[in-house]
């Protein structure tokens, strides 16, 4: 079967720059996006492409390109589906906050509103990809809804999940490692294995197109992203021996990370990991683990996220405790919110935790971030709930200078590895300070010599003193 027309449900972090670049590499398929968001999908159709919902370099420069030739955003769900050959599913799928698996399961409730949308509104027989991380098994459970229909529409369910990370989407989408396909091992699950692979054989080599059953393939993502915290999470446990030692995780970090059996990748210690889908994936599959009684291999990989824990609620401590033990009244001010540089995302960014814990010390911050929009700020502390808003707005300011944002702090907080907070003139911005002017990298990419000539006390993540 050849694809000629290709819809997408969910226009976020993940379906909005996939098929960006679906449309890019692939000018004869018509590929639209299409969401229950109206803001969100307004913001796609921008004319001034700073306002894209999703921030990832290059990604305005291809929506350029693409956007009304072959590339569609919309709210008419039922239409594009109507007219798809293939169906993306690119919902959210957060971490339940209600009911059986609270905490820990993952909520499926957007991915069976679609698979019941997708049931009542198909004609013809249609290819449904799921590019949302889900736990194994799910397929069957689309599969269920789709196959009772009976209106004679056959569905193949593939799972198609996506590595790309936040900050290099593009990059990722344009050179993957890997592109991962999972269907049926029957003639027609082979037929639409094969429709996929040739859409991304547009531009991705053959030989990086895998083809697996469908529960390795989903098991597949979790299993990714579980090793890839557990790296953060390793190195971050390795940090906090370097501080009691005088080694530096840095140094630890290089020389490890030349073993080619190790790799030098993800072994960066910081403030600790965020972003939408590590801890939520972990939780995942520690729930599928005690769901089947493994309840050591639960616990094993549960151990990552409570050092990743550990690791954010000990950065603030260290603020209280090198403050002379109180921040009260005491003004902090915080270099970047996003999870990571190069994202406007902020979902479980580190920053978010580290802001209340200092809030509850009755701190008075002040943030910068050069891509996230003060609303996004407020919303990820109200979130929270564990003060008023009235409160969180009067404790918390929200800067659009950097220089502004540490006038008069007593120490200032590197939450995100921004490039640019590299290139301040740091001289300047102690000379405005509280002193002793300190400064917490929980990030590690500032110049610590550089610093301490200036006069700043300077404590790097996984340096003792
Ligand atoms: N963000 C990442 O870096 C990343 C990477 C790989 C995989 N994933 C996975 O991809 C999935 C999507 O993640 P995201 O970050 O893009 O989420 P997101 O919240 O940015 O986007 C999801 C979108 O789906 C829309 N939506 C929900 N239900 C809908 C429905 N019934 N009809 C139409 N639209 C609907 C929402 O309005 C939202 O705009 C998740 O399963 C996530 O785990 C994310």
């Amino acid at each position: 079967m050849k694809i000629k027309n290709i819809c997408c449900i969910g226009a976020g972090y993940v379906g909005g720059p996939t098929m960006a670049v679906i449309a890019k590499q692939c000018p004869n398929i018509k590929v639209t996006v299409v969401d229950i968001n109206e803001a969100r999908i307004a913001a796609w159709n921008d004319d001034n492409l700073d306002n894209l919902p999703v921030f990832e370099p290059g990604l305005d420069a291809i929506v350029k390109e693409a956007r009304g030739r072959n590339l569609f955003f919309s709210t008419e769900v039922d239409k594009a589906i109507d007219e798809a050959e293939m169906i993306f599913i690119s919902v959210n799928t957060p971490t339940k906050t209600y009911g059986k698996g609270k905490g820990m399961a993952a909520d499926l409730k957007y991915i069976e509103l679609c698979a019941r949308q997708i049931a009542r509104v198909s004609k013809q027989d249609k290819i449904i990809v799921e590019k949302s991380t889900l736990p194994v098994r799910t397929a069957s459970a689309i599969k269920d809804i789709l196959d009772n229909t009976g209106n004679d529409v056959a569905f193949q369910i593939l799972s198609n999940p996506e590595f790309l990370a936040e900050g290099t989407a593009v990059e990722d989408l344009l050179s993957p490692d890997r592109v991962l396909i999972g269907g049926d091992t029957t003639p027609e699950g082979t037929k639409a294995i094969e429709a996929l692979a040739a859409v991304y054989a547009h531009w991705v080599p053959q030989e990086r197109i895998l083809r697996t059953n469908v529960w390795s393939s989903e098991l597949s993502k979790l299993t990714a992203n579980a090793f890839l915290a557990q790296r953060v999470s390793s190195i971050n446990a390795m940090s906090e021996i370097c501080e009691k030692t005088g080694a530096d995780v840095n140094e630890v970090s290089k020389a490890i990370g030349m073993d080619s059996r190790i790799g030098a990748k993800f072994l960066k210690s910081s403030v600790g990991f965020g972003g939408s889908c590590f801890q939520k994936d972990i939780l995942n599959l520690v729930y599928i683990a005690k769901s089947y009684g493994l309840n050591e291999v639960a616990d094993y990989w549960e151990q990552v996220i409570l050092m990743n824990e550990h690791q954010k609620q000990r950065f603030s401590d260290n603020i209280v405790s090198t403050l002379y033990n109180t921040v009260s009244g005491k003004k902090i001010a915080f270099l970047g919110w996003a999870f990571k540089k190069d994202t406007n995302d902020t979902r479980e960014s580190a920053a978010i935790k580290v802001a209340d814990n200092l809030l509850n010390e009755q701190a008075e911050i002040t943030v910068f971030d050069p891509k996230v929009v003060e609303e996004r700020i407020y919303a990820d502390l109200d979130y929270l709930n564990t003060r008023s808003s009235e409160e969180n707005r009067s404790l918390l300011k929200v800067e659009n200078n950097p220089y502004e944002t540490c006038k008069s702090a007593h120490a200032i907080a590197v939450l995100t590895e921004w490039d640019e907070f590299k290139t301040y003139d740091w001289k300047q911005i102690f000379d405005n300070m509280q002193k002793p002017a300190f400064v917490f990298d929980g990030r590690g990419i500032l110049d610590k010599e550089v610093l301490e000539d200036i006069g700043f006390v300077y404590y790097k993540i996984g340096t003792g003193q």
